[in-house]
């Protein structure tokens, strides 16, 4: 190989010239423009705000139109909205309730998480599950939601999957560092170096992270911090942990306050933190919602067999009053996997013309089509699930 000169380029950022701080600042010195997102109700500090009607006032093609400016602001925008009154109210509050006597039953273990020691903080880990197993009823108004879904769909396309986490700060619960979410924002700066350059920038089509506020969020008790456009700084998995870069991020971040209920929506390559919590009075509460594209694989796992088994009879009732509705087929897309993969071939064989075999959504909407009761619609995706093992 002596002498040898590849001119293929290097897969992989490049390990001896580090990324260009002063390309990551013109990029991030863009402004967001309000006629290039015309259904925006207002652009605060860069970031579009939208003020949504009840999702049943606008026809299809409204809310595709929506969706579609959604997906472009991930994309190439700023990479970060909001979405004002988002939940109901009295759904929020309910929900409080739940979360408070789960931290409650949870405390006598509590370790703190990856950001902060016990005690400024609380997390619930796998809210989506433990919500659905402790109050079917306040759990199915929160994901039945259609804004919820069409959010999520907007970027993932449809068969993803949501998990989430609470997270409580107190009063003087301390910011986050800047950083970047998952997948690489969990491996180190090693690990991330191993992988393709293309891998990296593409891992963000693979989750939208959001968070839907279960307090008021004055700015004075931290909301989230966003660099706006800096999702689009292709070796940013590579720069984010390097002094120069978080000190840029520390000196040009933006954050608006939020109402209960809002939810803030961003492409997880967006360098982003918590805030620090300067109030004396405010404890900022937010579910955190990691949605999964079906081709991605998700932090948390996700059972549906028992979630299914706590929502069944009222999804039946819902679907007896309102057919195929918005909310039916959220709760469906939330409560089941939308993907048929990975299966067992040799069981589950594909369907004429290769198509893929039913997933747990096509067997709740199935259910749902035959009238199975609670156990039937169990069997079938035991039997579903017991046929895909290797
Ligand atoms: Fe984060």
């Amino acid at each position: 190989m002596n002498g040898f000169h590849n001119p293929i380029p290097s897969r992989h950022f490049p390990k001896d010239t580090p990324p260009s701080l002063s390309d990551f600042k013109i990029l991030c010195s863009k402004t967001t423009q309000s006629k290039e997102y015309p259904l925006a109700s207002s652009i605060q500090s860069n970031i579009p705000i939208y003020t949504l009607p009840p999702f049943s006032s606008l026809p299809p093609s409204q809310i595709s139109a929506l969706q579609d400016e959604w997906h472009q602001i991930l994309l190439s925008g700023p990479g970060v909205f909001v979405t004002k009154a988002t939940l109901p109210k009295p759904t929020i509050t309910l929900t409080n309730t739940i979360y408070t006597s789960i931290i409650a039953s949870e405390l006598a273990t509590a370790k703190g998480d990856h950001f902060s020691s016990a005690g400024n903080n609380s997390r619930i880990w796998n809210s989506f599950s433990k919500h659905a197993l402790a109050d079917p009823p306040s759990f199915i108004a929160y994901y039945s939601s259609p804004w919820l879904s069409a959010i999520s769909s907007a970027w993932l396309g449809p068969a993803y999957r949501i998990t989430a986490q609470v997270n409580l700060v107190r009063p003087g619960g301390a910011a986050q560092v800047g950083h970047r979410d998952y997948h690489l924002g969990f491996q180190t700066a090693e690990a991330t170096a191993a992988y393709p350059k293309v891998t990296q920038i593409a891992t963000q089509l693979l989750t939208l992270q959001g968070a839907v506020a279960h307090s008021d969020m004055p700015l004075a008790s931290g909301p989230t911090r966003f660099l706006p456009f800096s999702q689009m700084f292709e070796a940013g998995y590579v720069a984010y942990r390097m002094p120069e870069f978080q000190e840029f991020f520390q000196e040009s971040f933006v954050s608006v306050p939020l109402e209960m209920g809002d939810g803030v929506w961003f492409n997880p390559a967006l360098f982003h933190a918590a805030g620090e919590n300067t109030t004396t009075d405010v404890e900022r509460c937010a579910n955190l919602l990691q949605v999964s594209s079906a081709f991605g694989r998700t932090m948390e796992s996700v059972d549906a067999v028992p979630l299914v088994e706590k929502c069944w009879g009222r999804l039946v009732e819902m679907f007896k009053e309102e057919g195929w509705s918005a909310e039916v087929e959220a709760l469906v897309r939330a409560l089941g996997d939308g993907y048929s993969f990975p299966t067992n071939l040799d069981r589950r064989p594909p369907q004429p013309g290769g198509m893929a075999p039913e997933s747990e959504q096509d067997v709740l909407r199935r259910g749902l089509r035959d009238g199975l009761d609670v156990k039937g619609v169990l069997r079938e995706l035991e039997t579903m699930r017991e046929e895909s093992k290797a």
